[in-house]
């Protein structure tokens, strides 16, 4: 069934990569602006059922692929293109080409951290560091294109240098074991922002949802969310779960994955609405609100210079490791599909191509300031349509893809374990949920975009 020489050693290993791709600027830099831009608590409560069912459903799914084909999923596509003749192949490029698109968008996102960490650095040498940092803020950055692209290259070489050097040897597993040490100092501040006088209005705001809050619209931010959080539609879960060994449960996998990464999402929340409450009294609900409210806060607390360098370093490292797991992605499949060219070479050159693609987004806020999509800046109208609409479709793509190659018997048997009983009655549920939920629910969040 599985092709792959390189398998995982341990379960942790595996846990480390899946979580370390999960989670990452989409947990701790998009959902809080986008429950903010949703109306707080009723889409909080809408995003984390849909991560805990079609989320989930979607990341065991993508798991099997992987794990029964023992390839990434341009060759899985080719396979049934071969098989049936028609042009399935084209499903498995989509989710290359989003990959691309997303590390390209995420790069330049990336940069901006970057950008953060050396104001940080540099306002160790300034006589009122304070008064310094108080200068920075996402809207100058997004007038300096060039300095947005330089960034972004610098952050893509770093990650193709860890790409080249070889998946498995640990560079990711090290980093990835940092992130732990993240999570805590996201709870330090969190209770320092918890403390602060706003926080009972913002657990209001929070954890009492109001429903009429939400419009049309929020259906599709959250499952268009929920996809890009857990990393599905990429291929890059498929890529994961091909290194699997057979007694690996995925559900179990998957179940735990999605719980982490759900888990810090909220955290993230809970960290930056007291402190964005607390010093505009208004709910920033655009890319901004991380990059803004977080440093203002930490220049008035004590060591706050300390831990705003921690923090943008630690946001860093996430954001790299999910990168490399995107070219990572791009490169597996790449070197599947054409065995004669090295690795090097393939991630050199999708890097050269992504590099090309940066440019949109880090010239949004200079060159193409007045351009209106939609009535939508560039980089805003970006993000939508690569989350919200083209995400969905390759999703539904690799529902699809799924149903075309595994039948009935396997995926029964790839996720029914006799140690767990229930698993025979999830089973069914969970094929239901794949079948006609996810569908149901993917296609409605689409269509109510373009309603409202
Ligand atoms: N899930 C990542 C985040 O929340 C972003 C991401 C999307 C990603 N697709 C991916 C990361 C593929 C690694 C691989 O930030």
């Amino acid at each position: 069934m599985s092709g792959r020489k390189f398998k995982f050693k341990n379960r942790f290993s595996f846990y480390l990569l899946a979580i370390g791709s999960a989670c990452g600027l989409g947990n701790l830099w998009r959902f809080p602006y986008i429950v903010g831009e949703n109306g707080g608590g009723a889409f909080l409560l809408l995003y984390v059922f849909l991560a805990l069912t079609i989320g989930l459903s979607l990341l065991v799914s993508e798991l099997m692929i992987g794990r029964f084909t023992g390839t990434s999923i341009l060759a899985v596509t080719r396979q049934l293109t071969n098989q049936t003749k028609k042009k399935y192949y084209l499903l498995g490029w989509l989710s290359l080409l989003l990959s691309a698109v997303t590390l390209a968008y995420y790069s330049v996102i990336s940069g901006w951290v970057l950008h953060y960490i050396t104001q940080f650095v540099t306002s160790f040498f300034q006589a009122d560091a304070i008064f310094y940092l108080k200068n920075i803020s996402v809207a100058v950055l997004l007038q300096n294109g060039w300095l947005q692209f330089m960034l972004a290259s610098v952050h893509l070489l770093v990650a193709v240098v860890i790409v080249v050097k070889g998946f498995g040897e640990g560079v990711e597993k090290r980093i990835a074991s940092l992130l732990p040490m993240f999570g805590l100092l996201v709870v330090f501040l969190l209770m320092g922002s918890l403390s602060l006088d706003s926080s009972k209005e913002v657990l209001r705001f929070l954890f009492y949802p109001d429903f009429s809050k939400l419009n049309w619209s929020s259906l599709g931010h959250a499952t268009g969310h929920v996809f890009f959080t857990l990393s599905l539609g990429f291929g890059t879960m498929v890529t994961l779960g091909s290194y699997f060994k057979v007694e690996d449960h995925l559900p179990t996998i998957g179940l735990r994955v999605t719980l982490v990464d759900t888990l810090i999402s909220i955290l993230a929340v809970l960290l930056i609405f007291p402190i964005a409450f607390s010093s505009s009294k208004q709910i920033a609900t655009d890319p901004s609100l991380v990059f803004d409210v977080l440093p203002a806060f930490l220049i008035s607390i004590k060591g706050g210079l300390i831990f705003g360098l921690m923090f943008f370093l630690f946001l860093w490292l996430a954001a790299l490791n999910a990168s490399v797991g995107l070219l990572e992605t791009i490169t597996a499949n790449i070197t599947e599909k054409r065995p004669d060219m090295n690795r090097t070479l393939a991630a050199v050159l999708s890097v050269g191509v992504i590099l090309l693609m940066t440019v949109f987004p880090a010239f949004s806020g200079a060159i193409f300031k007045n351009i209106k999509i939609l009535g939508r800046s560039v980089i805003v109208f970006f993000d939508s349509t690569l989350i919200n609409v083209m995400l969905p479709l390759a999703v539904l793509g690799m529902v699809f893809i799924f149903f075309k190659i595994i039948n009935e018997n396997d995926h029964k048997k790839l996720f029914i374990s006799n140690e767990l009983p229930t698993s025979v009655a999830m089973h069914s549920h969970w094929i239901f949920f794949l079948k006609w939920v996810v569908p149901v629910v993917t296609l409605s969040g689409l269509l109510m975009l373009f309603v409202s």
